[in-house]
């Protein structure tokens, strides 16, 4: 007999919710993929919020009270693992699973939208990237151990739809996830009025949510830091020191180091960058006040982290943290005519010069033809 179990909505979401989460996953090591990444991440988040409500809601085998959630049915499977009870919906392992997915997509979203708001100073939590700043790096780690334990129980899951095929092609497990049918003795599903309109609502947010915050510039990914203009702040900074070379902003080393630099500007870098003393002074003020350790940036806040306890350093390229960020960088990159050197930020920063690094704004220059 052939029964319908995983009705339209249902079979829609688990497409996005598969197709989203993985590109989410994939895009998330990439700077330059980062309003993807979390554009990907809300729209997630809606959709797990759809399903959790759905399992109140929705029809029969979609219901949490139709998964089997008892240990003992749980052991009863898995030791007759070969022979096992047919169930029209979840069987007790994938119960788990999916219960235990559902919870950690959930805590997945919610700690990615803090690391997005702590440590890029961007998106609805934007605020708490001042107040917490200092904790970036715990957020951080604590979304990637969601997401790395959501990869294995999606490895887990696709494995035993895999397990039932190969056991029992006759029930179409695999084929239900397309079509909604399975070949089982059970009474099929319809869906209510509500139970329609309430996925029509809840699955079409998700799409706009994902192509809102793609495409705007919205409370969803604004940045909270403004642009500097380093000319209104200090005049003689950029007069002086922009015109060799990229106006560094002062954020990206510390004040030990700033103040290193400042006080031997007759040797810098092989050249003589000295100034008058009223000129000087202003200008190691301006950038040890401004320094990494006043700023609540990311890359300021890494740049201090990597180079604790040698502060000796006086190049951003030689921190760790610069040297681990351009480590993929091929070195034959650098030496293109339109970048020369790797201290050469803005060719690839565009917006450096306005105390900004924003993933979206890094570009290699091609070479020119
Ligand atoms: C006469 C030219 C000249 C002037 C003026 C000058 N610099 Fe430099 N600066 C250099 C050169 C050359 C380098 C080495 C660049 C390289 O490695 O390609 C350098 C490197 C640097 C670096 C390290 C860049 C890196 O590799 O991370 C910093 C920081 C820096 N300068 C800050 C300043 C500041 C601040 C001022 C203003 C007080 C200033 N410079 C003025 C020529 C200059
Ligand atoms: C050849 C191009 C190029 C040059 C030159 C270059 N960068 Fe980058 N930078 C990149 C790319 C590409 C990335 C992104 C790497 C990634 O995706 O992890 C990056 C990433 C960064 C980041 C991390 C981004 C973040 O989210 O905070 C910082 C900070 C940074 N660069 C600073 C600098 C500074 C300062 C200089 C000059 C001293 C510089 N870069 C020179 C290409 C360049």
């Amino acid at each position: 007999m052939r029964a319908y179990i995983w009705s339209l909505p249902t079979r829609v979401f688990h497409m996005m919710f598969a197709a989203f989460i993985l590109t989410a996953y994939f895009s998330g090591d990439e700077d330059k993929l980062s309003t993807l990444h979390v554009s990907f991440g809300y729209a997630i988040g809606i959709l797990v919020i759809y399903r959790i409500i759905w399992g109140f809601v929705g029809p029969s085998y979609s219901r949490f009270s139709d998964f089997s959630l008892h240990v003992k049915e749980l052991k009863e499977s898995v030791l007759n693992i070969f022979n096992h009870k047919k169930y029209a919906g979840h069987n007790p392992a994938a119960s788990f699973v999916m219960i235990t997915m559902f919870a950690v997509v959930l805590l997945t979203v919610i700690t990615g939208i803090l690391t997005y708001g702590i440590q890029e100073g961007r998106g609805i939590l934007s605020f708490l990237n001042t107040p917490y700043f200092k904790e970036m790096k715990l957020f951080k780690e604590i979304h990637e151990f969601f997401s790395t334990f959501l990869m294995v129980l999606v490895a887990l899951h696709v494995s035993g739809v895999i397990f039932e095929r190969v056991m029992d092609k006759e029930t179409d497990t695999l084929g239900s996830i397309v079509n909604g049918h399975k070949n089982i003795d059970a009474p099929s599903v319809t869906l209510n009025l509500f139970q329609k309109i309430f996925s029509l609502l809840a699955l079409g947010a998700a799409m706009d949510v994902l192509l809102y915050s793609l495409f705007f510039n919205s409370v969803l990914t604004r940045s909270h830091y403004s642009p500097i203009s380093y000319q209104k702040e200090n005049s003689a900074f950029v007069a002086e020191c922009g015109s060799c070379h990229t106006l560094y902003p002062p954020s990206l080393l510390p004040r030990a180091s700033w103040s290193k630099m400042m006080d031997n500007l007759e040797d810098h870098f092989g050249e003589d960058a000295s100034l008058d003393e009223a000129t000087r002074v202003s200008i190691k003020e301006y950038l040890m006040k401004n320094s990494a350790e006043s700023s609540t940036k990311e890359s300021a806040f890494y740049i201090l982290e990597s180079i604790k306890g040698n502060q000796d350093i006086i190049a951003i390229t030689q921190t760790p943290y610069w040297k681990k960020r351009h480590a993929e960088i091929d070195k034959s990159i650098f030496s293109r005519n339109e970048i020369k050197s790797k201290a050469n930020c803005k060719a690839c920063h565009s917006d450096i010069e306005k105390g900004m690094i924003e993933d979206m704004n890094i570009k290699i220059p091609k070479i020119k033809a």
